[in-house]
């Protein structure tokens, strides 16, 4: 017998959901039919992509932590995700090219380095 329910209730973007459960949390949105996960600068919509934890596509927000790789997060009963992308502000792209939000690099024109 599994230790995993078979569904798992989340939030996702404020509305109840049912995901499966015993999977990462990207795969679960991808069977839902949910598969963006955030937003480039220019508005393009992105979603997993290496499925390894690598590209930094998948990032969501889970329970108010943001840059959390979908892929790698295991899906869990009562998780709260927003996938409408993470806020980044740079005060003066002239004299910062990076920040680190999260122990992630985040280049100045708001894309995830690995
Ligand atoms: S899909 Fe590439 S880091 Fe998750």
């Amino acid at each position: 017998m599994s230790d995993h329910p078979a569904r798992a209730a989340i939030t996702l973007d404020g509305e109840p959901r049912t995901v499966p459960a015993g999977r990462s949390l990207a795969a679960a949105l991808l069977a839902i039919g949910a598969p963006v996960t955030r937003h480039d600068r220019a508005g393009r919509p992105r979603a997993p992509y290496c499925g390894m934890g690598v590209c930094f596509d998948c990032a969501v927000t889970v329970d108010g932590a943001p840059l959390i790789r979908s892929c790698q997060e295991p899906v869990r009963d009562g998780m709260n995700v927003v996938t409408t992308g993470v806020a980044l502000t740079v005060v003066d792209s002239s004299t910062v090219n990076s920040t680190v939000v999260n122990s992630t690099t985040v280049d100045t024109t708001g894309e995830v380095a690995p």
